[in-house]
């Protein structure tokens, strides 16, 4: 079983990705760490939490993270995801506690103390995952892969720029300039993994209090991704890179460079990818750029139907 921590900013697509990982055999959800991003982290915490509750998932430790981005202004995105960053379902408040540890420290020492085995999922901005590199080098050898979503040759919060990369692109440099193995899913490859109404017809027929839950959180996050951006589905983004970890051959990838811009007046956020090889500059990143979609929901499904017999 691959040992994975989700660093994530719940979200609706930061919940299903928590519901798969959790809902599947091959990987191990050995933590779930939380970011501001979709909400402040207050709400991203609370949700976080509440996956966790529908889901029966005591075990799995949640702790807290960063509250804002490293240098910039946070910015948070309730024209997707709604005020409390995960709009739709209505949960009770949740009765499990977070960890009294700091997520960054919780990170570090998951990985300082396994044998190299343990992959960091971020799913949210990347203020932790670079707070950790930075706070304890030691880590960097440590890390299996990094499988994050964000970027892609296109942008969804400016023209040029990812949201989880654009809310905190320092942060985003450190992580892609740290050596460790790196997985990109970005909108090339999320776009494709497109919650539809049929999808949804398939969820809603698992019958159960969490497939209850995911078609809210379908319900709501399709309504806004046809008003803000006109598609007719919702990508589920983030349960991409757990799908990665449970099977990498659902995707097909390129080991191109990419690299992170901080600058630009118009590209701030940007994941500059070299697909054409142009700058002859080394290949620093996997980055996903097919999916096999029938292997990908029916993965999915699976994992969600898993719940039911819990
Ligand atoms: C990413 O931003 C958030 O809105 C989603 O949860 C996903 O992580 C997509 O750009
Ligand atoms: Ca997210």
């Amino acid at each position: 079983r691959r040992k994975i921590i989700i660093d994530c900013d719940p979200g609706h697509d930061d919940a299903i990705a928590i519901l798969l990982a959790a809902g599947n055999p091959k990987v191990e959800l050995i933590g779930i760490t939380t970011v501001a991003g979709n909400a402040e982290l207050d709400k991203t915490t609370i949700n976080a939490l509440k996956v966790c509750e529908i889901a029966g998932l005591n075990e799995v430790p949640v702790a807290k993270g960063a509250a804002q981005p490293l240098v910039k202004k946070r910015e948070t995105a309730a024209d997707i995801h709604g005020d409390s960053g995960m709009d739709g379902p209505i949960l009770p408040a949740p009765t499990k506690q977070i960890l009294g540890e700091h997520a960054v420290d919780f990170i570090i020492q998951k990985l300082l103390e396994s044998d190299g085995d343990i992959t960091l999922v971020p799913t949210g901005p990347l203020t932790n995952i670079a707070m950790a590199l930075r706070k304890e080098p030691a880590i960097v050898p440590k890390i299996r892969e990094i499988v994050v979503m964000g970027g892609g040759t296109f942008g969804n919060w400016t023209p040029a720029a990812e949201f989880n990369i654009f809310v905190d692109a320092e942060a985003a440099k450190v992580v892609f300039e740290s050596g460790v193995p790196l997985t990109m899913f970005g909108l090339d490859l999320t776009h494709q993994a497109l919650a539809t109404p049929e999808i949804q017809e398939r969820i809603k027929a698992i019958d159960s209090p969490v497939s209850d839950f995911v078609v809210e959180l379908l319900k709501f996050f399709m309504h806004t991704y046809k008003e803000v951006f006109g598609f007719d589905g919702a990508p589920i983004h983030d349960a991409c890179c757990v799908m990665y970890c449970i099977d990498p051959s659902v995707f097909t990838c390129r080991k191109l460079n990419v690299e992170i811009e901080t600058k630009g007046e118009f590209t701030y956020g940007m994941t500059v990818v070299d697909t054409l090889g142009v700058t002859g500059k080394e290949a620093n990143v996997n980055v996903a750029l097919g999916l096999d979609t029938d292997k990908f929901w029916s993965i999915m499904i699976d994992a969600l139907s898993s719940y039911s017999d819990k």
